[in-house]
């Protein structure tokens, strides 16, 4: 039996929650620091996911034997290597990568390279700082528009930008060098802009063998019809019609295999989830971005696809036999609809209550940003709530879906209502 901490608070969170609990192999499930969705399935613990010292002696005080690290942001920091060189959580079973595997998201420059040694397919950039800045300025005039840029850091999404005119591209290129992004001089990565359809892969690892999961498409921008700006996402549906059996060979051989192979040379300890998202450009993956982690809102559709039991599928990418275990997928589709609150993903108030909850039926609600105050659910974040939902296609689940977002009210409430339309 397991001791299970999970870490994070968002509706992926709340899905590894709702799917842990399923577990027959689970003892206690704890999340720190949770959501009002969490606390249904287990405990919340009020420790930020950063604040490691505080984590460890929880986990020691309430005897946890698994760590399910949610976010990028604990793993970027090292939490895996917090962990490996700490006598005394160095048996406790964690999933996640270390640092240096967390860099596939932490640094795009970092993922940039590790692609190109590797031959992993991806569009051709140059990283810049101010140092070469002059080459920089010559990469761009070559391209054609749009032209991308990347901050290197970690940046919650916001850290790429797509611009139509080259004097503004040079000039946010400039601006961004130079430390007027961040007060800090940043490198940026010019990248080539890849014409295509994105979708979300999911990959388990045990840092030797692997798993592919069901994939999903996620809806980044806030407006319909994929206008607006970037958001978290808002709403996911898997699994995705384009990527049929061809596909997904072409993903496992040159993308899966070589980014497995690859971390193995490398030397770097990698146990858990690889996110790559992927642009199908003529149908051929080209990588756009790995992340560390599930993706949120994909998680929300690819949890309640899996069919087996989660915990010992864990168990086997911290003991390194994770092909001896089972994982069967519920061949359903599953699509999700966030609801966020008015003005996301800029300036926005918490603290609305949340009505309907109740009523709901036939979805399943993952909280996002949710808290609970005397006695009743407010909102608590951009994301407030994820209703997802089964159907024998992606009209059934999202009609579903729709159905139940009608009935749950707060002020202020948004979502689109074309979750979907392009696949
Ligand atoms: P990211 O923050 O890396 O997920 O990027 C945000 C979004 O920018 C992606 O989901 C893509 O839609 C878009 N994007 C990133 N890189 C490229 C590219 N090279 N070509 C076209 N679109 C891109
Ligand atoms: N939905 C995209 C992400 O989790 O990064």
């Amino acid at each position: 039996m397991e001791n299970i901490l999970l870490l994070g608070n968002g509706g992926r969170e709340h899905a590894l929650a709702w799917k842990i609990k399923q577990s027959s192999k689970l003892g206690k499930l704890y999340i720190a620091p949770g959501n009002s969705g969490t606390a249904t399935v287990g405990k919340n613990v009020d420790i930020l996911v950063t604040a490691f010292d505080e984590l460890k002696y929880f986990i020691l005080n309430n005897a946890v034997t698994m760590v399910i690290v949610g976010p990028e942001e604990p793993l970027v920091r090292g939490i895996y290597d917090f962990f490996k060189q700490d006598e005394k959580l160095k048996n406790i079973s964690i999933i996640g990568p270390s640092r240096k595997g967390a860099m596939l998201e932490g640094s795009k420059s970092f993922a940039k390279s590790f692609m190109f040694k590797y031959h992993i397919p991806t569009a051709d950039y140059l990283s810049v700082n101010k140092e070469n800045l002059q080459e920089g300025i010559q990469f761009i005039e070559k391209m054609k528009p749009p032209y991308v840029l990347k901050v290197d850091g970690l940046s919650a999404g916001k850290g790429v930008l797509i611009i139509k005119c080259l004097t503004e591209a040079i000039k946010k290129l400039k601006f961004i060098v130079n430390g007027g992004h961040s007060k800090v001089e940043e490198k940026v990565i010019i990248e080539k802009f890849l014409h295509g359809i994105e979708c979300s892969i999911f990959v388990i690892t045990d840092g030797t063998h692997y798993r592919i999961l069901p994939e999903a498409k996620d809806y980044k921008r806030i407006g319909e019809g994929d206008t607006g700006l970037n958001t978290g996402g808002m709403g996911a549906i898997s699994p995705v019609p384009f990527v049929d059996e061809i596909f997904i060979k072409k993903v496992e051989k040159s993308v899966i295999i070589p980014t497995i192979n690859g971390l193995k040379k490398e030397n770097i300890d990698y146990k858990g989830f690889i996110f790559i998202g992927v642009m199908n450009v003529n149908n051929n993956p080209i990588v756009i971005e790995y992340n560390c982690r599930l993706g949120d809102p994909e998680a929300e559709v690819i949890i309640p696809r899996i069919q087996s039991d989660l915990v010992d599928l864990l168990e086997g990418v911290v003991d390194g036999n994770l092909l001896n275990k089972e994982l069967m997928f519920d061949e359903r589709t599953v699509a999700t609809v966030m609801l966020v609150s008015e003005g996301y993903p800029g300036i926005y108030t918490k603290g609305k209550t949340i009505q309907g909850l109740d009523k709901v039926q036939k979805s399943i609600l993952f909280h996002a940003g949710t808290r609970k105050q005397a006695g009743k659910i407010i909102t608590n974040g951009g994301r407030v709530l994820a209703v997802s939902s089964y159907g024998k296609n992606k009209i059934e689940a999202l009609q579903k879906s729709f159905d139940n977002v009608k009935l749950i009210d707060f002020a202020g409430k948004y979502y689109r209502r074309d979750i979907g339309f392009d696949i």
